[in-house]
């Protein structure tokens, strides 16, 4: 559920563009409810589209276009391998088939118990460093060897109390 109190900080995106031109503020709108709620819901995207005077269709395009935009809820951690042609060169494939071993799902899946989310993941600009992962879309992790990964996930563990 979309509250005042977001959509007063929708407001406070809008206020950043023109009076004509509300629908600029459609990515930021789109990370509050992420960050608020973990995901965005059909729902939200269409308090977002009447809030910002769009389609409920243009809307969901940019949530569909932007994979870091969650469509369901999501593990704990978000983890995403990027597998684009530099990484795929270099290791990123076998990085996303180290983790579906080590925590026993597929890409797109969550662990059971909601520690997790495996997702494939675009260039995230830092090819050279393969293999990349991203960490609840903000933690970028780089040369990610088998050893590194289980680090990882170790560490990921211990934080949460699952070692
Ligand atoms: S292709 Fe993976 S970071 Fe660019």
């Amino acid at each position: 559920m979309i509250t005042e109190a977001t959509k007063e900080r929708f407001a406070r995106e809008v206020a950043k563009y023109p009076a004509d031109q509300k629908q600029s503020a459609v990515m930021a709108c789109l990370s509050i409810v992420q960050q608020e709620q973990g995901w965005v819901s059909a729902e939200s995207e269409a308090v977002i589209a009447e809030f910002l005077g769009m389609a409920e269709i243009a809307v969901h395009e940019v949530t569909t276009f932007y994979n870091m935009y969650n469509q369901r809820p999501t593990g704990t951690y978000k983890l995403n391998v990027c597998t684009n042609l530099p990484c795929q060169l270099r290791d990123g494939y076998k990085a996303l088939h180290h983790l579906e071993s080590r925590l026993g799902i597929k890409m797109g899946e969550t662990t059971p118990d909601g520690m997790f989310t495996l997702q494939q993941s675009e260039c995230l600009g830092a090819c050279a460093d393969s293999p990349v992962m991203l960490v609840n879309d903000r933690c970028m992790c780089s040369f990610m060897s088998n050893e590194k990964l289980d680090e990882l996930i170790d560490g990921l563990r211990a934080a949460e109390g699952k070692a």
